[in-house]
């Protein structure tokens, strides 16, 4: 018996795992509340807001929960991190991770 349960916790770890497996096309699609201050595909063109493109998934999956646990501190994402799932910031994070956009500048 206990290892039938010791199987069946093994053989479930997985399901749980991909319960939050990030969805790009989603993430897309929940981005579009993010667009107007960090630009449609996370490419802002103004200063004050973050590009997200091509920003390592981790680090965005860092930052929202930072922001949503109150961790880290700001007026603007905080509201915005609130609202979000374990879902919904993985799939947003999956989506702005694989866009065009940071790169390191050649020296001058
Ligand atoms: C009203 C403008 C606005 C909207 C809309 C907005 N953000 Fe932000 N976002 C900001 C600002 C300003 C910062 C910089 C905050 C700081 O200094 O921590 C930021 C920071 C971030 C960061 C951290 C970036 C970094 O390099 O550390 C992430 C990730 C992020 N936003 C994701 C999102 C997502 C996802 C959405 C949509 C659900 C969203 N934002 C909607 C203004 C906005």
């Amino acid at each position: 018996m206990k290892i039938i349960k010791v199987l069946l916790i093994i053989l479930t770890i997985p399901l749980s795992i991909q319960n939050v497996a990030a969805d790009y096309n989603a993430g897309q699609e929940k981005s579009q509340v993010c667009a107007g201050c960090h630009g449609a595909d996370g490419n802002s063109q103004i200063t004050m807001y973050p590009r997200l493109a091509g920003q390592h998934r981790d680090y965005l999956v860092y930052a929202l929960e930072g922001y949503r646990s109150g961790d880290r501190k700001n007026a603007i994402m905080s509201g915005f991190a609130k609202g979000l799932s374990d879902q919904d910031i993985q799939d947003l994070s999956e989506y702005y991770s694989m866009q065009k956009g940071l790169k390191t500048l050649p020296k001058k």
